[in-house]
């Protein structure tokens, strides 16, 4: 995209209590996990009826805070404020807006929520317009792949991504159509503007390492790469009265000794992280010898090389596993991202930025996987964590702390007004 390195300037010290901004950031989060597609917990899925009321939302949050309202067509709201000049240099504060299944309100929503304020804080008061962006998807739940939203937004988006289905047997076009969006018009809409120069995600940071450190900031360095996998173990379901246990074919029981095998493995291999989230078992009756396990596979490693080694001797355990009972397995790879570095200079910007604040930040990796990773490779690019308290995520307990949230918002405005475009 030929974009310019950004220039960080001499800052303005921030002076003004943010208290009742934190709290208000934090009360939107919980607004928000409110609409759901699920009644009784929080599950938001891409191009869903709950995502499109969440939409109306924001939209009447971003007026308020003086941004232009817009969906684009891979179903990403964006907000921007303009300057007088409508070629001006960029900055792009953004984050997700769909969850997990019975999620917690805060990860993907605070980022865009802290946007929100932080813009309507600021009250156009920068050399720069800036463009808030809630991503449509993230998680990669409903079609088993992430990132679609910044995916689009940085001209990833092939053929065959939209040719993929979901459990009801939608394609990923045709939910799209349904959700009122022009897919054909993917690259149009959804391109970043070429006069970005920065961009920011504000996220918890998901795990136990700030608050084991009594910290309230993270800057990421570095995001870990990410292979996904889909297994299917494949025996032969038959009578479980009838069928002696030397001649079963067990399908879950092969898929089983796999999964403690691949824990095993990974507690062994400094850094790797390894899970198996879902199982589905086919046919699924107290009486019936299981013939079909499919099996999630996700694999984490700081190192992409550790990675690759890490899935390779994972597959070569499902295949070792299976031939002992007589069951076939075969593995789809569903999504994988490389590890990714931050922009140095941003990253380096937004810890002086917290220091001016009068805050500490640690710098760390992220083991989990962010639309920052996606966006990094095309234009400049950083993350600021906020502590999870008791490391807690994915899960409907998530909380965060509102000091933190103050203390994030000071770094954040702290950023934004040192932060100068660079020269045209
Ligand atoms: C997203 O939260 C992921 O890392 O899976
Ligand atoms: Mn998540
Ligand atoms: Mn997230």
């Amino acid at each position: 995209m030929g974009r310019s390195k950004p220039r960080c300037g001499a800052p303005k010290m921030s002076s003004s209590a943010l208290g009742h901004h934190a709290q208000n950031i934090i009360d939107r989060c919980r607004q928000l996990a409110r609409i759901t597609d699920v009644p009784g917990e929080t599950t938001r899925l891409f191009l869903s009826p709950a995502t499109s009321e969440a939409h109306t939302l924001l939209l009447q949050w971003m007026r308020q805070a003086g941004l232009e309202g817009r969906i684009d067509d891979a179903g990403n709201l964006r907000g921007v404020r303009l300057t007088a000049d409508s070629s001006a240099p960029r900055v792009v504060l953004f984050s997700h807006i769909d969850t997990v299944p019975n999620a917690g309100a805060f990860d993907g929503p605070l980022g865009v929520m802290l946007a929100i304020e932080a813009i309507e804080l600021l009250n156009g008061q920068s050399p720069f317009a800036v463009e808030v962006i809630a991503f449509s998807e993230e998680e990669g739940i409903r079609f088993g792949f992430p990132f679609f939203g910044s995916m689009a937004a940085t001209g990833q988006v092939v053929p065959a991504t939209l040719e993929r289905r979901d459990s009801q047997g939608i394609s990923v076009e045709e939910a799209l159509y349904g959700f009122g969006l022009r897919p054909q018009n993917l690259a149009k809409s959804c391109a970043l503007a070429a006069e970005t120069f920065a961009a920011l995600e504000v996220h918890i940071e998901q795990g136990p390492v700030l608050e084991a450190e009594n910290l309230s900031l993270g800057v990421v360095e570095a995001i870990v790469g990410q292979s996904r996998f889909e297994l299917t173990f494949t025996g032969q379901a038959n009578h479980a009265g009838t069928t002696p246990m030397r001649l079963r074919h067990d399908a879950l029981a092969a898929a089983a000794q796999w999964v403690t095998e691949v824990e095993r493995y990974a507690a062994n291999y400094e850094q790797l992280v390894a899970t198996v989230g879902q199982l589905e078992v086919s046919p699924g009756a107290v009486n019936v010898v299981p013939g079909t396990v499919r099996a999630t596979l996700d694999v984490r490693h700081p190192k992409d090389e550790s990675r690759h080694t890490a899935v390779a001797n994972l597959l070569t355990k499902a295949e070792l596993a299976a031939a002992q009972r007589g069951v076939w397995v075969s593995a789809k790879a569903m999504s994988k991202q490389a590890a990714v570095s931050m922009n140095r200079e941003l990253t380096d910007a937004l810890q002086q930025a917290a220091a001016r604040a009068g805050h500490k930040a640690r710098a760390m990796f992220s083991g989990a996987g962010h639309d920052a990773m996606i966006l990094a490779p095309h234009v400049p690019t950083t993350m600021l964590f906020v502590r999870s308290p008791g490391g807690l995520s994915h899960h409907p307990d998530e909380t965060v702390r509102v000091d933190d949230i103050e203390t994030a918002l000071g770094t954040v405005l702290e950023f934004l007004r040192g932060l100068r475009p660079p020269d045209r």
